[in-house]
């Protein structure tokens, strides 16, 4: 197996000076694996506590006793951390810079600005009953007010549930439910490459079902300024309540260990996790390995593409960079609109220093040609980052060579909603890169890997990837179902947490991602199980039995295949084709739209039932040699019409 190209830090980058040299690298990963209680009550100071802990870590990882605790009698605010404390230093600093889906609108918030506005909204959640503890529900788009209505419920204690705003109601409604929230905020519609969202449409659908039915306020913010329907006793103007609305708001002190947000996202089995992040570790967490993994500069200006939707937005684009004083960008629009010169010209326009985007875009931008990107300098840039799926180092080597001119290094970035923050990069300055590794374990982490019977195993190897002890920044617990965290996380392998990733690690200790090992598919960065785009399919009515499967994709990473057993009386055709795509895309949203439709007469099981998965894999990859043993199916026969169906369709 190769160790691939290693790419050096290159020297000039070096000479500028970094914030971990190789030496210091290795010297603070031993301390921190030696002693984390003493490497994390340091660094626990990147953050300003209210009260000041005096335990650092109480953790077991036995899934009979599961208990993951960090700071626990420290008291601090996270929206005290991200404003307050910067206001002293870098008040007239730039903390937003906004770019419109327009090319010609763009916003800069200062840290006193932004301050004011989320003094103002915490008080307007206030006066309108929002209390400590309470779950409010944020459906917006990329706009400055979003980032004010997740730092007001920081700044009150009442945990966030973003939900990404291309999800449809009942996605919408589900997640309501689930976590509870009575407050919704929303804007009237977003805008995305020209295109108007209907979001407060949706919110109003999401609320019609008896799942979003415990919704009693709504709060908008007038974005476009597109019709909308309207319930007097409901829903509130933004504009309207923050008219009037003092400035003078202080912080509520929160317990290290109080919920801070939960963030819903798809596993193997049933419906989408409330992923819960305490106050605490989550802050130090994300503050310290932002600051460590850009090597962040006082007049960095960093753009993180992800939405706020997705805990890349939580974490790298919002709370990271605000809590360490840097200036963020945040992007409403899409990075072909007006064409796919836009990254490189919005990295023109704002001065970017530190461009962090995901390997699907990157692989979008380089199939249109270098063309789009060389219109622009983005002489600014020092650094670039990956995040959200393995990247194939043809698009690395492309990214670093035009993106970054054969200048910038490239961080990739592994983690996970669950994890809060990073755990595996090479930390510029200070580790070599290679194409297509996200490398070596940020301070405190200690990876393993395990073969399938859980045994741990040495050198140059490839298995299971798990974590062996916690992190500050680890989730807590799975919204309301306590005993679906144990299982899902430490029951697979007792005593460590389970990642769901593969990976392999190399002579050099390097890790590589392979993906992941369980039913859950990364389609452009987006995490979708595939039991919930099955069941969206069987709940249409000419679907009698559905299995979804990841085939690799050009552009994606993994595309979706579903392989569609029709009801009695229901025929194939294109139209029906069509009409089960609008139908997922309804159900879930539209990046759980099947890429491929195969109609199955009939799917791979064994005697008991059970969907062979791996068989269905290949066939949807083209793959028809080493289809292995398929004398233990059910029906044998089955195997060779869905493989013949493939040949046809291809
Ligand atoms: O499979 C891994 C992949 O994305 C999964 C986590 O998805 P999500 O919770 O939505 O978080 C995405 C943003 C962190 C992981 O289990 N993944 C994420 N980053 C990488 C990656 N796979 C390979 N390389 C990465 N850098």
């Amino acid at each position: 197996m190769s160790d691939a190209t290693v790419i050096p830090v290159p020297a000039h980058y070096l000479a500028a000076g970094t914030r971990n040299t190789a030496d210091e690298y290795a010297t603070r990963y031993a301390e921190s694996i030696a002693n984390p209680d003493a490497f994390w009550a340091k660094e626990a100071q990147v953050v300003d506590w209210m009260k000041p802990f005096t335990q650092v870590k109480d953790v077991s990882f036995n899934p009979e006793d599961l208990r993951i605790k960090w700071f626990a009698d420290g008291e601090l605010n996270v929206a005290a951390n991200c404003l307050d404390r910067q206001l002293a230093k870098r008040g007239d600093k730039t903390a937003i810079i906004w770019e419109g889906d327009d090319p010609r609108e763009s916003r800069h918030i200062t840290y006193r600005e932004l301050h004011a506005e989320v003094c103002k909204f915490a008080n307007v959640l206030t006066a309108k009953g929002v209390k400590k503890g309470d779950r409010v529900t944020i459906y917006m788009p990329m706009i400055p007010e979003a980032a004010v209505a997740m730092l007001a419920c920081t700044r009150i204690g009442a945990p966030h549930s973003v939900v990404f705003g291309g999800f449809s109601p009942d996605s919408l409604a589900g997640r309501i439910e689930d976590c509870g929230s009575t407050v919704v905020i929303t804007a009237d519609e977003g805008l995305r490459g020209s295109k108007a969202v209907p979001l407060k449409a949706n919110v109003d659908n999401a609320i019609r079902t008896p799942a979003g039915s415990g919704v009693t306020t709504v709060i908008v913010v007038r974005r476009t300024g597109g019709s909308v329907n309207w319930d007097n006793k409901r829903d509130f103007w933004y504009h309207d309540l923050m008219t009037g609305a003092s400035a003078d708001h202080a912080a509520v002190a929160m317990n290290a260990e109080d919920p801070l947000f939960i963030l819903y996202t798809s596993g193997s089995t049933g419906k989408p996790k409330g992923v819960l992040h305490t106050t605490g570790g989550y802050l130090v967490y994300v503050t310290s390995t932002f600051a460590n993994m850009f090597d962040l500069r006082e007049d960095d200006v960093f753009w993180c593409t992800a939405d706020v939707g997705w805990v890349t937005g939580h974490s790298y684009l919002l709370y990271g960079p605000l809590a360490n004083g840097a200036t963020t960008v945040m992007f409403e629009g899409v990075p072909q609109y007006p064409d796919w010169s836009r990254i490189g010209k919005v990295v023109d326009k704002h001065h970017v220093s530190i461009l962090y985007t995901a390997p699907t875009a990157i692989r979008a931008l380089m199939r249109e040609g270098d063309g789009p990107t060389l219109e622009s300098s983005r002489k600014s840039l020092r650094l670039l980052g990956s995040v959200g799926e393995p990247i194939n180092p043809e698009a690395w080597n492309w990214y670093h060579r035009v993106v970054g001119d054969s200048r910038c290094p490239i961080i990739d970035t592994w983690w996970q909603t669950e994890t809060g923050g990073v755990l595996i990069t090479p930390l510029p300055g200070a580790v070599d890169m290679k194409p297509g590794s996200a490398s070596r374990p940020y301070f405190g982490i200690k990876p393993a890997i395990l073969d399938n019977d859980g045994s741990l195993m040495k050198g140059v190897c490839e298995g299971n990837l798990v974590i062996t002890d916690s992190w500050p920044g680890q989730m807590r617990s799975i919204y309301g179902d306590h005993k679906r965290f144990a299982e899902t996380y430490f029951n697979v392998f007792p005593g460590v947490y389970t990642t769901g990733d593969g990976a392999r690690r190399d002579a050099d200790d390097y890790y590589w991602i392979t993906g992941r090992v369980d039913d859950v598919l990364n389609v452009s960065g987006h995490r979708m199980g595939t039991a919930e785009v099955e069941s969206a399919l069987v709940s249409h009515v000419a679907v009698a039995e559905a299995a979804v499967v990841g085939f690799p994709h050009d552009i994606k990473g993994q595309g979706i295949f579903a392989y569609v057993t029709l009801q009695e009386g229901h025929e194939p055709s294109e139209e029906l084709r069509k009409a089960l795509v609008i139908h997922v895309r309804a159900e879930i949203g539209p990046i759980a739209a099947p890429d491929q439709i195969q109609w199955a007469p009939g799917l791979p099981k064994t005697r008991s039932g059970k969907i062979m998965r791996r068989i269905l894999r290949k066939i949807a990859a083209n793959e028809f040699d080493g289809l292995g043993d398929t004398s233990t199916l059910a029906d044998p026969s089955v195997v060779d019409s869905l493989v013949q169906g493939r040949r046809a369709e291809a």
